[in-house]
Formats: structure tokens, C-alpha cells, sequence
């Protein structure tokens, strides 16, 4: 490990107390100047580190850079070497379908900081900017992923990021199906699951789970403002990036479920539309109540004329709130 990344983590480790350049050069057997050194370059990178006199060095509590050193402390699971954070990339999917077509392992995490061409479903834009988003691709291979049912990977995503929020901030976000999480009205995660094929046999060799979540941003271009949120306003984040990121990475990979339909109950329990009147986007559009989620993640609506209907993707716009 670098000085600098020592360094990164006796703070992280301690937030909250000082600690003094003497300690920290003698627990990593370096000199005070050394320690000097690394302070600088860290606040160069946008650590806020407060220096008093005769107590020492501590992060603010509103230093909130990501970093492996930031997630460690919160971490169940031994994913050194795993994570891998930048701060900016075209799209953290991008760079972890490369990194799966090159041999990276079961549970590698990419995350960056900001992304210049983050992507949604459709291939639509997703809006990325830097400092205040936690955007993060995880690979995963599926036959070391818990489910046997591949198509309910994205809502075992969705789940775990809404229990990973609700953990650490208290808040209550709920799901869009199939995997848009919303709180108070407003969108705050979106989530796109890629399959990566195996080009000899043709099989899903990694599945790359890519999740963003505005954290604390206010700031939307015109065209989501109506739809976009964050979990936070701006200067509200009781939580750093890196501890919401780490929750959502243990829920991911210390699996807790005990089959597929507790999964899905938990999934139904924040379901936004359950029994509630929808708009389907099929050709030609019509109305329905959804009434399911069926045991593959397919959503079960009952048409006007008491059809059922079993919709596996695509786009469903909530047209009524009300119950009916
Ligand atoms: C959607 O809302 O349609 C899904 C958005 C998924 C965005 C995340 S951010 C991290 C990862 N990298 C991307 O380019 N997309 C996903």
C-alpha cells in the first residue's frame, strides 16, 4: 500500500478523533514529513482534513471522497483487491464487461465518481455527474450467484439497494418494476443488468450488474427534472458515498435470502403499482391493474376485461395512484 493510502485509512478508520502526524509516522514506520506529504496530496484529491495543533489530523464528516480505504471499515466480506474505484469513466459497465471478458473474478467491483457516458435501458443516457452519485458495476458469475433464476437477478439488485438506503439513512424507498427505485415521487437509482455471453459456448459467462444512485444532487438536466431525485439534498448526506456503497456491495454478496419467493415478497413489499392502475406501453397501449410478480419477476396485470397478463420487460408508466 502506498503512504498516501496508509494514510487514507488511519483516517478513515478513525473518523471522528484526531490523530496525531507522530502517531500516524510511527504505526507506519515513516517520517513526520512523510505524513505532511501524503496530507497534502490527499486534500489535492479532495479529502477535508482538519489539522489542529497538538491533537492532529481528522477527516470532516462531510469528506465524502470515494475510495477503497472509505469502504473497507464497512465491508462484511473480504473484498480487498475486488474494488476498484475511479474517478471518472465513459460507464463503469463498460469497463467491467471488459474486465469480465478478461479474466476479472466473481464479485469485482467497479465504481467510479463520475461517468461521462453513463448508460440506462434502451440505451438511454443516464445522467452521471461527478461528486455527488455513487456509480458501480459489480460482475458477478452465475452459478456463484445465490439464484437459480437468472431473470430475477435485477430484482434481487433493486431489493438490495433499497435495503442498503434504508439501512443507513432510514428512508423508505420503493421499486418500480422492474427496477427503478424511487423515494418521495422522485427517481434516485436506476439499474441495468448485462449479460455477457461466453463466445465458445454461447452461455452467460458473467452478468454485470450496474447500479446508480443519486445521492445528492439537485441539480437535473430539463428533460428528468420532473422524474429525477436524490436520496439527500445537497447539504443534507448524514452518510458518506462510500459507506452507502459498501452496504449495497454486502447486501449483494453475503447473500441472506432464503429462496427465490422470500426474495420476491420482499420485492412485492416495496412494489410501487401493486394493485394499483397502470398504463402498458404495448401496441396498442392499454390499462391495467397490477395485480403480481410471478415467480420469475414477470409482472401479472388483469386487463378491463379480467384477462391476465404476464409482461416480462419493458415500459410501464404509473397512470393512476390511486387503489382500485
Ligand atoms: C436505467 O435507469 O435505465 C438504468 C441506469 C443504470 C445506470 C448505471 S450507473 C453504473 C452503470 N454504468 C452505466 O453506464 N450504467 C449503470
Amino acid at each position: 500500500m502506498t503512504t498516501k493510502k496508509s494514510i487514507l485509512s488511519l483516517l478513515e478508520n478513525n473518523r471522528r478523533q484526531h490523530i496525531s502526524g507522530e502517531t500516524m509516522a510511527q504505526q507506519l514506520g515513516i517520517s513526520r514529513n512523510a505524513v505532511w506529504k501524503a496530507i497534502k496530496d490527499l486534500e489535492k484529491e479532495g479529502h477535508k482534513i482538519e489539522a489542529v495543533t497538538n491533537k492532529g489530523y481528522t477527516l470532516y464528516s462531510n469528506s465524502d471522497v470515494l475510495s477503497v480505504e472509505g469502504m473497507l471499515p464497512f465491508l462484511t466480506e473480504n473484498m480487498h483487491g475486488s474494488i476498484f474505484v475511479y474517478d471518472s469513466l465513459e460507464s463503469t459497465n463498460k469497463t467491467a464487461k471488459e474486465m469480465a471478458v478478461a479474466g476479472a473474478t466473481h464479485g469485482t467491483v467497479i465504481i467510479a465518481n463520475g461517468q461521462t457516458a453513463g448508460r440506462g435501458r434502451y440505451d438511454r443516457k443516464f445522467h452521471s455527474p461527478a461528486n455527488n452519485g455513487i456509480y458501480m458495476s459489480l460482475i458477478l458469475h452465475p452459478t456463484l450467484l445465490w439464484l437459480n433464476t437468472p431473470t430475477l437477478t435485477t430484482l434481487f439488485a433493486a431489493v438490495c439497494v433499497c435495503e442498503a438506503i434504508e439501512t443507513v439513512t432510514g428512508k423508505q424507498p420503493q421499486i418500480k418494476w422492474v427496477n427503478d427505485i424511487f423515494l418521495n415521487g422522485k427517481k434516485i437509482c436506476g439499474i441495468l443488468t448485462e449479460a455477457v455471453t461466453d463466445f465458445e459456448s454461447g452461455e452467460i459467462g458473467w452478468i454485470v450488474m450496474g447500479i446508480g444512485i443519486n445521492v445528492s444532487s439537485n441539480e437535473y438536466p430539463d428533460e428528468i427534472k420532473h422524474i429525477a431525485g436524490s436520496i439527500f439534498d445537497e447539504n443534507e448526506p448524514t452518510i458518506t458515498r462510500n459507506q452507502l456503497a459498501a452496504k449495497v456491495i454486502n447486501r449483494i454478496m453475503s447473500p441472506h435470502y432464503q429462496s427465490e419467493s422470500e426474495l420476491i415478497e420482499q420485492y412485492k413489499n416495496r412494489l410501487l403499482m401493486l394493485n394499483k392502475t397502470v398504463l402498458v406501453k404495448a401496441e396498442p397501449p392499454y390499462e391495467a391493474k397490477a395485480i403480481n410478480i410471478d415467480n420469475t419477476g414477470q409482472l401479472i396485470v388483469e386487463k378491463h376485461s379480467g384477462e391476465l397478463a404476464s409482461l416480462s420487460s419493458g415500459e410501464i408508466s404509473i397512470h393512476n395512484l390511486y387503489q382500485t
